[in-house]
């Protein structure tokens, strides 16, 4: 049994190493996940060991807590969207940067890579595919590019007969390097007060991570992100999400997609805002 000194100490080492903010409906899912990865006798020792600053056992403990689930092609509209922005950047400014910042095992950056190489019918088009993640489990995942039968049925036939390669064993399959060549992998703590990142991005997708964050770290990641997009820039949000007291800062355009607001309008809408 999780005891509640056990469910307090994750709680606050998931506030203050990921931002995560955990509740008491979380404590089944821990005492689940701590029995099948690491026993619950172990638990203690994970989190002495993360309290001390061990940098493996705070790793082991970020895996214990994190979601990965995810897709590929989830909201398949959202890529469409991607992709036809980064073709108008290329033409606009010869290359275009976009980033996957929670990329779980790698299916949503990779769909973008598929996406991408469809609108711009070549398989090397000017463009980079930065994607990060907290979870370094997840990440070497994705850097494999390996997927069971299962995830790659979503794909539809066309594009599993372009982008899936040879079997791997197990009956998973390896995505072809056309795929995979656009993607580059690193880990990103969105939490942190600096990300490893420079410049300036075409479009980002931060989908299905906010609502994991505590409420100022979802503001501070979404002001964030607007000062890294161009100006018109697209963010992609699940559908279900909110930008909440980040609103101002984008403008909807309806399905999660919203785009990077300009300092003028920005101060129009704040305007707008307090005069309500
Ligand atoms: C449910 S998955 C979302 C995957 C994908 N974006 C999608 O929508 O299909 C949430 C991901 O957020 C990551 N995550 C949680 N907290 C994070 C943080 N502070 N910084 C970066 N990634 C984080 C988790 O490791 C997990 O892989």
């Amino acid at each position: 049994m999780l005891t509640e000194a056990q469910f307090e100490r994750a709680r606050r080492l998931a506030l203050g190493l990921a931002g995560i903010e955990l509740f008491d409906r979380h404590r089944e899912l821990l005492q689940r996940r701590s029995d099948r990865l690491i026993g619950q006798d172990s638990l203690d020792a994970l989190l002495d060991a993360a309290e001390d600053g061990d940098t493996d056992a705070r790793r082991r403990l970020i895996e214990l807590l994190t979601t990965n689930f995810t897709g590929f092609f989830r909201h398949p509209w959202h890529f469409h969207l991607a992709a036809e922005h980064a073709l108008w950047a290329v033409h606009r400014r010869g290359s275009a940067r976009l980033w996957s910042a929670a990329a779980a095992t790698g299916e949503e950056p990779y769909s973008l890579a598929m996406a991408v190489i469809d609108v711009f019918r070549r398989d090397d088009p000017a463009v980079t595919i930065l994607a990060t993640d907290i979870d370094e489990a997840a990440l070497a995942v994705a850097r494999e590019a390996e997927y069971a039968g299962a995830a790659l049925a979503a794909l539809e036939p066309a594009q599993q007969a372009r982008f899936v390669g040879e079997p791997t064993g197990g009956g998973s399959r390896r995505l072809v390097p056309a795929a995979r060549r656009l993607v580059e992998f690193r880990r990103v703590n969105l939490a942190d007060l600096v990300w490893p990142l420079d410049g300036i991005f075409d479009v980002v997708f931060c989908r299905n991570v906010l609502m994991y964050l505590e409420a100022g770290h979802r503001y501070a990641v979404l002001e964030r992100i607007a000062s890294m997009l161009e100006p018109g820039g697209l963010l992609l949000l699940d559908p279900s999400e909110h930008l909440g007291g980040a609103a101002e800062l984008f403008v909807d355009r309806g399905n999660g997609a919203y785009t990077r607001r300009s300092a003028a309008g920005r101060a129009s809408a704040s305007r707008q805002g307090s005069a309500r």
